[in-house]
């Protein structure tokens, strides 16, 4: 087992009617919020008044921030870092997906610093303060309700980057399967291939192979998801299987996954952000796309094989890397993911475009030795 460290201060409430506790423990970090949700369906589920009178019986004041988009933007996360700083607040409440949060992250950061929040993420300047932040849990996928990390655009660059900062890890985070009832088909699907490939990026990327505790811990992850996401996907009241989903979900990206096997690298990520900057697709369908290509290529250049060996057999019970991969893309397809650039509009003549963008946070995340233009572009050749 190789060394680590392992720092993870999330209070996490899991489970049916939770979200009823949140008066007393936003009244906990201050006397005035930031309300911070998406783009309408925290409305349309009732959670939107179950909140405001939470947070009203608490004696908790609050403004309000909506209109978070899916791949939250630079401009939309700057106004809330003005309203924050006008308005004095003391706390960020998110309620809603990882975009959401990631957006409440971003404004927790910026409203207690002086340069711009974009300085963060260029690694000019880091976080050494924030906000405390409470989230509630609308869909699962991304692990930010239990984790430091964020991811923005930056519009005017085309720029999609993201970091992490142990002041930003949620304080508490409000956990109800009940409220990833409404999540539609597609998007229960694309945040349920986010959560598995949190784990198989580490998985077939880490270092040190053979400990037991981490890999048993991956295994059963991405096992449970490859079960319980095609329920989720038939039956979305199926209580059982958004409940296993949303705390796999959080798990995956927690840290715990890779205790002693190496740090966490995501390069099937840093691919996919250029996909969802350039084209704003969801960020699960774009890894649909790239994952098994990243997959096929280190096979191809005998890399991580033995990785890719346990990942087929012990995941998707296949005899050859080949055919474990092939059954990861089925699992996919069969959940209506796009697994081709075609199946999501993207033309393959616009690779060349896709890998400089991916290269340029491929630098900023100190990729660059080994994931070349030429490396992603052929990476890219494999998702036509
Ligand atoms: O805008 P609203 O109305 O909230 O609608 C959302 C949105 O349209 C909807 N939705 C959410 N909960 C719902 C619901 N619809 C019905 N019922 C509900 N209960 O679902 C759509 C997608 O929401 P979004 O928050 O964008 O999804 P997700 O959680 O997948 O977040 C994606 C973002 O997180 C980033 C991604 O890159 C992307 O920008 N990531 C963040 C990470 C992190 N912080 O650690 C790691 C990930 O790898 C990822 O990069
Ligand atoms: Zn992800």
């Amino acid at each position: 087992m190789l060394n680590f460290r392992y720092y993870n201060p999330t209070r996490i409430i899991f489970g049916k009617g939770v979200v009823d506790k949140i008066g007393k423990e936003v009244a906990r970090y201050g006397k005035k919020a930031l309300f911070v949700y998406g783009q309408g369906s925290i409305k349309r589920i009732g959670l939107y008044d179950l909140v405001v009178e939470r947070l009203k019986e608490a004696g908790v004041e609050f403004v309000e921030h909506p209109g978070v988009k899916p791949n939250p933007v630079l401009s939309h996360v700057r106004k809330g870092v003005e309203l924050a700083k006008r308005e004095k607040v003391d706390v960020v409440v998110a309620v809603g997906g990882g975009s959401v949060i990631d957006e409440a992250k971003a404004i927790a950061a910026g409203a207690v610093a002086e340069c711009d929040v974009w300085d963060f993420f260029e690694f000019k300047e880091q976080v050494k303060a924030a906000l405390p932040i409470i989230t509630v849990l609308t869909i699962s996928g991304t692990g930010s309700e239990m984790n430091a990390g964020l991811v923005i655009t930056n519009e005017e660059k085309k720029a999609k980057f993201g970091f992490r900062a142990e002041p930003l890890f949620p304080r508490v985070s409000f956990l109800d399967p009940t409220l990833t009832f409404t999540v539609p088909k597609d998007q229960t699907a694309y945040g349920s291939v986010d959560a598995f490939t949190h784990v198989s990026e580490v998985y077939c990327n880490r270092a040190k192979t053979g400990v037991m505790i981490s890999e048993g811990i991956m295994e059963t992850i991405m096992k449970t998801i490859v079960r319980y996401a095609p329920v989720a996907v038939e039956e979305p009241t199926n209580y059982e299987a958004r409940a296993e989903l949303m705390w796999c979900s959080s798990l995956a990206l927690s840290g715990i996954t890779w205790c002693g096997v190496g740090d966490l690298t995501l390069p099937a990520h840093m691919i996919e952000h250029a996909l969802s900057a350039l084209y704003d697709i969801a960020h699960g369908a774009g890894l649909a796309i790239v994952t098994p290509a990243w997959m096929r290529y280190m096979f191809k250049i005998q890399k991580f094989v033995e990785q890719l060996t346990t990942f087929s057999r012990n995941v998707f019970g296949a005899d050859s890397v080949e055919e474990g991969i092939e059954r990861f893309e089925q699992w996919m397809k069969s959940m209506g993911c796009p697994i081709r650039l075609a199946d999501a509009g993207i033309p393959a003549s616009d690779i060349d475009a896709i890998a400089e963008n991916a290269f340029e946070l491929s630098k900023a995340w100190g990729m660059s030795d080994f994931y070349t233009v030429d490396v992603i572009k052929e990476i890219l050749s494999l998702c036509v």
